[in-house]
């Protein structure tokens, strides 16, 4: 029996069965998934989050984060949404080939693009699978407040909108609480600040979340930085990397070790240490592989232990303080500080 106190098993990857796969378009899929009573606890989740899935495909093993469309206590079973992306290994890897029994692994779910108290109306910004966090946002909202919900939703054409119908019905369900905008590249173009800004019109005063491809994300939050709303009243997921580079201005004045030694997978590698990297960026620089996925505090994937040394994290939604207390660091996170050379394993999940 796994010892559900254990870190490892807590933060490490759990079965969950495929019970069914509803083709959502040409290039999309949703994976309905079972969750065992035994990780029914582990596997709570807030709207917005998303799981991180280590498969194997040849000799590769690969680790991808997938938010899930579901919306807790509405929806029966958690679901995770998966668009191809072209050449992409794992995306497609799902799509051709996941069929229903198989089994995948997962990790809890994590993440903090999430609604937050108040009664502020929301309003999401997304494009092509953006949508798949917005729409558990969205569908959590509708039926647990009396927030109204406005959505911009960019895609390239009407034959790839995901969820549109389960749009349409949410529309029905909930009258004058759901405004979708659709708008479509072929038609129109790319969205542009007019149409962000003029999308927003009065309603400064909201909740903000943007997800969708790089550049649509940048329109759109400069946009709406543009119009003086707070940065703090902006939440943004990013599919495809952990975001705009910290600012390490800072890292001049502080004390850094020289090198940093790193074990992953019984290898051990010391490696120089360079001012404002993180240990990830380090691992990476001495040619290692270490474990990573959203690279932006969220998901614990490329959490390792400190066995010497001392590191600061930019940021930590993944972590509890007594795992921080035991030694446990997001590596894409851990700015190593102090004269004191670092070590960190990476252990087996
Ligand atoms: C928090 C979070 C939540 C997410 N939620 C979802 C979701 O709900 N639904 C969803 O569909 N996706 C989601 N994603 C994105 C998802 O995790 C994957 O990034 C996406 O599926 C692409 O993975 P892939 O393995 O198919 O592509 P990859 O193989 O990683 O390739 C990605 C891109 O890089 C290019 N590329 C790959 N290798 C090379 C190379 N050697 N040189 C040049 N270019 C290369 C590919 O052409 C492709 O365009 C989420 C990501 C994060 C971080
Ligand atoms: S890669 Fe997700 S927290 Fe570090």
């Amino acid at each position: 029996m796994a010892d559900h106190n254990d870190v490892r098993w807590e933060h490490g990857y759990h079965p969950l069965r495929v019970r069914k796969i509803v083709r959502e378009t040409a290039d999309t899929s949703s994976y309905v998934l079972d969750v065992t009573e035994e990780l029914r606890e582990l596997f709570r989740y807030r709207p917005g989050q998303f799981c991180t899935f280590r498969v194997r495909i040849g000799d590769r093993e690969l680790l991808r984060s997938y938010s899930m469309s579901s919306a807790p206590g509405i929806d029966a079973d958690l679901t995770v949404t998966v668009k191809r992306v072209p050449e992409g290994t794992v995306s497609n890897w799902f799509n051709d080939t996941v069929s229903e029994g198989d089994v995948l692994e997962a990790t809890k779910p994590g993440g903090v693009f999430c609604p937050r108290e108040g009664d502020h109306p929301v309003v999401a910004f997304c494009g092509g699978s953006g949508i798949t966090p917005v729409l558990s946002i969205a569908k959590h909202v509708l039926a647990r407040t009396e927030r109204a919900v406005r959505l911009f939703y960019a895609n390239r054409d009407a034959g790839s909108v995901i969820f549109d119908e389960e749009l349409r019905r949410l529309g029905e369900r909930y009258p004058g609480r759901l405004r979708v905008v659709r708008h479509y590249d072929a038609e129109s173009g790319h969205p542009d600040k007019t149409a962000v800004t003029g999308f927003v019109g009065a309603e400064v005063n909201a909740e903000f979340y943007i997800c969708g491809p790089a550049p649509f994300m940048e329109l759109v939050e400069h946009s709406l930085l543009g119009l003086g709303i707070a940065p703090a009243r902006i939440l943004i997921e990013r599919f495809g990397d952990g975001g705009p580079a910290e600012d390490s201005a800072g890292d001049g004045q502080r004390e850094t070790p020289e090198s940093v030694t790193i074990i992953l997978n019984g290898k051990k590698q010391t490696v120089p240490y360079q001012p404002g990297d993180t240990v990830l960026e380090t691992a990476r620089r001495g040619g290692m592989q270490p474990p990573f996925s959203c690279e932006a505090g969220n998901c614990a994937t490329c959490m390792g232990l400190l066995r010497a040394g001392s590191a600061t994290m930019r940021a930590n939604n993944a972590l509890e303080p007594d795992e921080v207390a035991e030694g446990w660091i997001l590596t894409c996170q851990a700015l190593p500080e102090g004269p004191e050379p670092l070590t960190v394993e990476y252990e087996a999940f």
